[in-house]
């Protein structure tokens, strides 16, 4: 490994050198990446590339792995955001092969179009390890393991917390719903929606009368929510499959001159259950919140140790999730630390 770590850090020394004469700054993981010993030659080298920045959730899963892939743990980790674009993600997973990384992270912006690039890394030789969303290969040798979240029960959960909660109503009465979507194709956008549409279909008076993409970002949940309340005079549900655009969504209501929470105008279901999230649990602006765990750092670092150590492990790993109403929130809410 120490060739391929002297390779490395002449390749960043050039790279500063090239930057700099642009004027341009580096990215924290580039500091990193140069402050780090190149003599150290045990360390094993992750390539991580992350899909952007847009949301709370987003940030703690970055913090994770970094807090995991440290010197300290015996990690080299050159980290990558891809800033929401797929183009980006491959340029990354590319130049980890030529640098000869020993593994791969990355969390795919969407299920598709990964079959060409995970082959070359295959034919590299490196493994390569999935976290948070999925992709769709026909061949499932192309990476080592996945560590994520069981979304479909997400939306499931969502689904049959609103059962619960309108079981009292009368069940001829129509109840309107509005779905926000999380980035078109992502494998969390993909299952919450299925698996809430599952508990959906089986209630006749429920009819979603907007489904809409709003990002995964709050920005886009307060625009596409300003328009729904524009378009629709009654709404009585608000599925958001983020805390982000729930928040968004939120201040539209506001703005609207309504108020979020079932006690209130609009019952509103949420996902991630950020500390955040977690706040307007307590106040009643939010219903539910349906956790999504960020923390899987230490997940994927112990499958590397596997790997490393030829050691059988599950090709599936998922994290443990709950959720969260305003009966449990206050006992739970001070271990949230994002
Ligand atoms: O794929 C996980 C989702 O992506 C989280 O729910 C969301 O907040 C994030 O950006």
């Amino acid at each position: 490994m120490k060739s391929k770590f002297g390779l490395l850090y002449i390749l960043f020394s050039v790279l500063c050198v090239i930057l700099t004469g642009c004027g341009q700054t580096f990215d924290t993981h580039m500091e990193d990446a140069v402050e780090a010993n190149p003599l150290d030659s045990n360390l094993t080298v992750v390539g991580v590339s992350q899909v952007g920045s847009e949301s709370v959730w987003r940030t703690a899963n970055t913090a994770s792995v970094q807090d995991a892939f440290t010197r300290e743990n015996g990690y080299f980790l050159i980290f990558d955001n891809a800033r929401q674009k797929q183009e980006n993600q491959i340029k990354a997973i590319r130049s980890f092969i030529s640098q000869r990384v020993d593994y791969i992270v990355f969390s795919p912006i969407k299920e598709t179009g990964w079959e060409t690039v995970l082959t070359e890394a295959k034919e590299a030789g490196i493994p390569v390890i999935l976290m948070d969303r999925m992709v769709d290969v026909t061949d499932e040798t192309l990476f080592a393991a996945w560590v994520g979240s069981d979304f479909e029960k997400e939306g499931q959960l969502a689904g049959n917390w609103l059962e619960e909660a309108l079981s009292q109503k009368d069940s001829s009465e129509e109840v309107r719903i509005v779905v926000l979507q999380g980035t078109q194709g992502a494998t969390s956008m993909l299952g919450r929606t299925k698996g809430f549409a599952e508990v959906a279909k089986k209630h006749s008076n429920w009819k979603i009368i907007e489904q809409i993409d709003a990002e995964y970002t709050t920005a886009k949940g307060r625009e596409e929510m300003r328009r729904i309340l524009n378009t629709y005079d009654h709404i009585d549900v608000l599925v958001s499959q983020n805390d982000d655009m729930t928040f968004g969504a939120i201040e539209a209501m506001k703005e609207a001159g309504l108020k979020p929470g079932s006690e209130n105008d609009i019952m509103v279901i949420s996902f991630d259950a950020t500390k955040a999230g977690l706040n307007l649990v307590q106040t009643g602006e939010i219903d539910v919140d349906i956790e999504c765990n960020p923390l899987q750092g230490d997940y994927v670092s112990k499958i590397i140790q596997m790997i490393q150590n030829n050691e059988s492990y599950d090709k599936k790993c998922f994290v443990p999730e709950m959720v969260f109403t305003k009966e449990n929130v206050d006992d739970l809410i001070d271990q949230r630390t994002y």
